[in-house]
């Protein structure tokens, strides 16, 4: 079982988001996975132009020479993709968006209908399953709504979804407690995954457990 982290955050490996990704992470290799984490922000890759040569001239091949060649192996060989990202503007960061768009090449020019919805059918290779990691700045749920239906298409098995995103890396040993608890949870969900590819109720209520009141949080973030 191989599962490949693709992180969206402009801050890398100093970013919120990698907090959560190295602790599903972490889970996921004491269950025997083959794990792999790609900064987006590291690699070059340019926008996606649509000349749509990836479907009709060079059938699974981008013209483009940057490092998605490389990616879209990586993204190919993995039995699992976990795509990490903040909340910018209710949405997933632009760097992660470029990414998405550039992996159009394993999709197939075939349009299908799902529910009254349209989409391109898949390529002629496992589609890996897909998992979403995502931490908001503000409180509240509905950071995540936008984002959540953005990536609805994509079919998730598992979405973590953390408000009070800021608390992640905080210095305070109070806080610091709080957040290694939460993070139990995420370790736990990796676990999970690798091993059965579900999570349990209980590991599911932990990921959806209260950092900071929001009251204290807004005093907090709040400047
Ligand atoms: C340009 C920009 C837009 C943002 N938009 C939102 C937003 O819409 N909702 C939200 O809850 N937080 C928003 N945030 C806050 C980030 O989600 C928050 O700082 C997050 O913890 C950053 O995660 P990272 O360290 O993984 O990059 C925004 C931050 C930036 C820089």
């Amino acid at each position: 079982m191989k599962i490949t982290v693709f992180n969206g955050s402009p801050k890398g490996m100093y970013s919120n988001t990698e907090v959560l990704a190295q602790a599903f992470i972490e889970g996921a290799k004491q269950a025997g996975a083959e794990t792999a984490n790609v900064y987006l922000i590291n690699q070059d890759i340019k926008h996606c132009t649509g000349c749509f040569s990836c479907w009709f001239r060079t059938p699974g091949n981008c013209i483009i020479n940057d490092d998605m060649a490389e990616l879209l192996e990586i993204y190919k060989n993995s039995d699992i993709v976990c795509f990490g990202t903040p909340v910018y503007l209710w949405n997933m960061t632009a760097c992660l968006k470029n990414f998405l768009d550039r992996l159009i090449p394993v999709k197939s020019p075939n349009v299908q209908q799902n529910d009254g919805s349209f989409d391109m059918a898949d390529g002629h290779f496992k589609m890996p399953e897909v998992i979403i990691i995502s931490n908001a700045g503000f409180p509240g749920n509905n950071n995540f709504d936008t984002l959540k239906k953005v990536m609805e298409p994509a079919q998730p098995i598992l979405e973590i979804y953390r408000n009070c995103g800021m608390l992640l890396r905080a210095g305070d040993q109070r806080i610091q407690q709080i957040v290694s608890e939460y993070l139990s949870y995420v370790t736990q969900a990796g676990y999970q995954i690798a091993s059965d590819g579900k999570i349990t109720g209980d590991v599911a209520n932990g990921l959806n457990m209260e950092l900071m009141t929001v009251p204290e949080y807004v005093k907090y973030i709040s400047k």
